[in-house]
């Protein structure tokens, strides 16, 4: 029997790993993509654990070559790819006069390019088997404005961009393309950035305050919110919905 199985890039960490963890327990297989090959293995094993089936796999999405071997990685493990979540983020800060060029082609190799590359070595697998779903984890900041994140936010409008843009060209060869917006979530990533711009404890824990503050729902996000959201995307649940960015975010775009 085959099994429906699934990529997740940046799964050693955050989102990515909760993400992986709920399509592991909706039953998929679940490669575990991440450059931090000890994160990926992390994951992976939290998943064995658990009862459900993952592989690690160490890649770094702005590599041509890695993304192309870790498609064949699951193709070699269950000869499907059912779903591929292109969750790989990384924040770079500054506005258009603070951030540096080399920190705008950071921010523009890793979050924009390399969706492009995760997409470019999963869609011909899918258009084999005829049917497929993507996910990329966008931001809200790639639907509105946010200050003194210039690079990091264009990078995300082209990851909203590209999801519009595979859904219009493979639509009707069965592959379907979302994005999901997440607001303010608390992982490792969120947490360094803040922990960066504060003092101390206590400032640090102002800090994490005034995010809250600005959402109708009152607190951060937790992985599972986008977890949740990823599985519905990743899946037959969503059958009819392709080339849409959700925001999940606590209602922050709508009712502000
Ligand atoms: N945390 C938030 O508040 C928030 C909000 C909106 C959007 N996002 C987006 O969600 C996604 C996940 O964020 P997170 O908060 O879980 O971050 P995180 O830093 O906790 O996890 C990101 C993972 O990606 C891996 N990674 C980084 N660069 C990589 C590369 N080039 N190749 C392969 N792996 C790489 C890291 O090793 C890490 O394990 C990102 O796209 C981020 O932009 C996060």
């Amino acid at each position: 029997m085959t099994v429906p199985t699934a990529i997740i890039t940046g799964a050693g960490s955050g989102i990515g790993r909760t993400i992986a963890e709920r399509l592991a327990a909706d039953g998929m297989a679940v490669l575990v993509v991440d450059r931090d090959g000890g994160g990926a293995t992390h994951t992976a094993a939290r998943i064995a654990a658990a009862g459900g089936q993952a592989q690690a796999h160490a890649a770094d999405v702005a590599d041509p070559a890695a993304m192309a071997g870790m498609a064949q990685a699951a193709l070699d493990w269950t000869g499907r790819i059912d779903t591929c979540v292109a969750n790989v983020g990384i924040m770079v800060e500054g506005d258009i006069l603070s951030v540096s060029p080399e920190d705008w082609d950071r921010a523009m190799a890793v979050n924009a390019k390399g969706g492009f590359l995760t997409a470019r070595a999963v869609i011909p697998a899918m258009l084999a088997q005829g049917k497929g779903a993507l996910v990329f984890t966008a931001s809200t900041v790639a639907l509105a404005g946010m200050k003194g994140v210039a690079a990091y936010s264009a990078s995300k409008g082209a990851v909203a961009a590209l999801t519009r843009q595979i859904a219009a060209d493979y639509a009707a060869r069965g592959i379907r393309s979302n994005a999901l917006a997440p607001g303010a979530v608390r992982t490792p990533l969120s947490e360094s950035q803040f922990r960066a711009r504060a003092a101390d404890d206590a400032g640090f824990d102002a800090l994490m305050a005034q995010v809250i503050a600005r959402y109708p729902v009152p607190r951060w996000g937790t992985t599972t919110d986008i977890a949740e959201a990823a599985l519905f995307r990743a899946t037959d649940r969503s059958a009819w919905i392709t080339g849409q960015v959700l925001p999940v975010d606590g209602g922050l775009l709508e009712l502000r």
